[in-house]
């Protein structure tokens, strides 16, 4: 997915969380095996309150019109909101962070799985104006910490080739021991 028509507004030195990097691309689907149970997150959940940033885990509250608006703003296809709904009603775990001073979503990520074995990480979305303060980290720490203390150990998700850099550390390879992954797709009739 491409990113398209996105206006990203500097964010006030306040909320900054960390210095804005620049990103490098890489390649393909990504997958992790978490032994250890994340205890020390690069932002503190008081870190994130005290800049305005609520941390939440479940979907009371989550304006499902605002989600997708973000999903749109980072180049992922608008969704039906009722789909939408029931798609995170059958999601494990989800995390998201709402920016108190709008209310709206700023940053989201979802795990679907069987709750034992496996769980495949979906929607890592952070709001473009948001993007670069460490937002996204913050979320999929806290979702893989999650997981793992489920005892899940094998964690995968699909990584845009330009996303792979911000996978990796968070501790996900590509192909590991020469797995690939493989997707059955069919192309969905367009949306009147
Ligand atoms: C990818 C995305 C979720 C990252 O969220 P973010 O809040 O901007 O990232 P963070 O600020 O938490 O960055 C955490 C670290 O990853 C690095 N990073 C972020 N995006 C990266 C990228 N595309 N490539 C390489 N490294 C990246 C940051 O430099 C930072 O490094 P540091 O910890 O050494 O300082 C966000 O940019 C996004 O929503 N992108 C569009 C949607 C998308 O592509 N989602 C993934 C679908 S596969």
């Amino acid at each position: 997915m491409l990113l398209r028509g996105i206006i990203s507004t500097p964010l006030p030195s306040s909320l900054r969380l960390k210095t804005p990097a620049r990103h490098k691309t890489v390649a393909v689907s990504a997958h992790a095996s978490i032994d250890t149970k994340t205890t020390n997150y690069s932002i503190s959940d008081q870190a994130l309150e005290s800049r305005g940033f609520i941390l939440r885990r479940t979907i009371d509250d989550l304006n499902l019109d605002d989600l997708n608006t973000v999903f749109v703003a980072v180049g992922f296809p608008k969704r039906d909101l009722q789909k939408i709904k029931l798609a995170l009603e059958h999601t494990e775990s989800l995390l998201w962070i709402q920016y108190s001073k709008t209310q709206r979503p700023v940053a989201f990520a979802r795990a679907t799985g069987d709750g034992v074995f496996n769980a495949i990480i979906w929607d890592v979305v952070v709001d473009p104006s948001f993007q670069g303060i460490g937002l996204g980290k913050a979320v999929m720490e806290r979702l893989l910490d999650e997981l793992s203390s489920k005892g899940i150990c094998n964690i995968a998700l699909y990584s845009e080739p330009r996303v792979l850099g911000f996978y990796r550390p968070l501790g996900f390879v590509a192909d590991p021991d020469g797995i690939r992954g493989m997707v059955y797709s069919r192309k969905q009739k367009k949306r009147k």
